[in-house]
């Protein structure tokens, strides 16, 4: 698969970034090659967990060279004792005996996500052998979210004909409420902010302005409101964002039916930024867009933590994880 002029255009920039990501899956073929790609064209420093010598075996036999890789091996790494009691400190009070701390410490997500909260990696990139939940779960428990209170959500990015969509949440908040809702199209928003875009945010739903009813629909509707309400706020003063709901995915996304359904919406018919309602309809709609309509999808991306820390889908292909670290170094503060 060919990159999109899009990813090309952001690999440059976050070679600029200088930034240290660590892969927790050295066991992986994919991970290794996309590891190569991304150490080869200097985009950033990688860390490697696993098995030394098999990791630098695999890349021997292909003639990779190791520059800007370092591969650790968690069981026998100098780090260990550190990293076991930041976790046991971070943690204590949530019940973890120092017992689980060592056994957990050793499982390769959670040892990278310590990493990252010492300071030893800018951001991680995992999943591609482990379920969404594995992956993320450390993050959620030791990065943590970066607004207190808030919950952390998920962001696609969907390249359609070389633009990009920013698609949430289709990974994390199974059925948000009115504000959770809200603070997912507001961390969306930012999101696509730190990619470089503006954001025309539309909050989606199988009603445009009143046109169907129920429950679902209110739903969208006071998320829409309590989001504009905070957008008032100095937090948001002079960001680029604009955001409108309830919307209907054409209304949001072509200008002929936005001038009929929502002629007076500044989002409606150039919206990018598209907010689901739920885990479900987000979810079921990004894998239409990818398996039917052709696009690149990237994520899913974490949004709202202290440090980036992606999943990959098992399904991976390298250039998908490729993209993924990438669109990681992009997150970095
Ligand atoms: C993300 C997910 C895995 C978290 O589930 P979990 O690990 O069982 O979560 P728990 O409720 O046990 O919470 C674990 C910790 O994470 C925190 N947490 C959970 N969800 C969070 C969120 N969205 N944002 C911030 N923190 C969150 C909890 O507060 C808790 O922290 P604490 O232990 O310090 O108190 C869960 O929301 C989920 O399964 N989502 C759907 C995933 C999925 O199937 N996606 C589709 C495929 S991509």
């Amino acid at each position: 698969m060919p990159y999109s002029k899009y990813i090309l255009g952001l690999k440059d920039k976050a070679r600029l970034k200088n930034k240290t990501i660590v892969l927790p899956e050295g066991e992986d073929a994919r991970v290794l090659e996309a590891a190569h790609i991304i150490a080869a064209d200097n985009i950033a420093k990688l860390i490697i967990l696993g098995n030394k010598e098999q990791i630098q075996s695999f890349f021997a036999e292909h003639n990779w060279p190791l520059d800007g890789i370092e591969i650790v091996e968690p069981e026998t790494s100098p780090h260990l004792g550190e990293y076991t009691k930041l976790l046991y400190e971070l943690r204590k009070d949530k019940g973890l005996s120092q017992e689980d701390a060592a056994k957990l410490a050793l499982n390769y997500n959670y040892f990278g996500t310590l990493m990252i909260k010492s300071g030893h990696a800018d951001g991680m990139v995992s999943g591609a052998n482990h379920s969404t939940a594995d992956t993320v779960r450390p993050a959620l428990q030791i990065i943590k979210s970066a607004k207190k209170g808030r919950m952390a959500s998920s962001c696609f990015i969907i390249v359609s004909h070389d633009k990009p969509y920013f698609l949430s949440d289709c990974a994390i908040v199974i059925n948000p409420n009115e504000r959770e809702l809200a603070d997912i199209a507001l961390d969306a928003a930012e999101t696509a902010l730190k990619f470089g875009e503006e954001a025309r945010v539309a909050l989606l739903s199988y009603s445009t302005y009143g046109s169907g009813k129920g429950d679902a629909v209110d739903k969208v509707r006071h998320a829409a409101a309590l989001a504009n309400a905070d957008l008032q706020s100095p937090e948001y003063q002079g960001l680029n964002i604009k955001l409108d709901g309830e919307l209907q995915a054409d209304a949001a996304l072509d200008k002929v039916v936005a001038a009929k359904k929502a002629p007076a919406s500044d989002v409606a018919g150039s919206a990018n930024v598209l907010i689901f309602p739920t885990l479900e309809a987000g979810n079921i709609g990004y894998k239409l867009l990818q398996r039917l309509g052709g696009c690149e999808a990237y994520g899913p991306l974490l949004q709202g933590l202290n440090a980036p820390v992606n999943d990959l889908s098992r399904g991976a292909l390298v250039e998908d994880i490729v993209g993924v670290i990438i669109c990681t170094i992009l997150q970095t503060k």
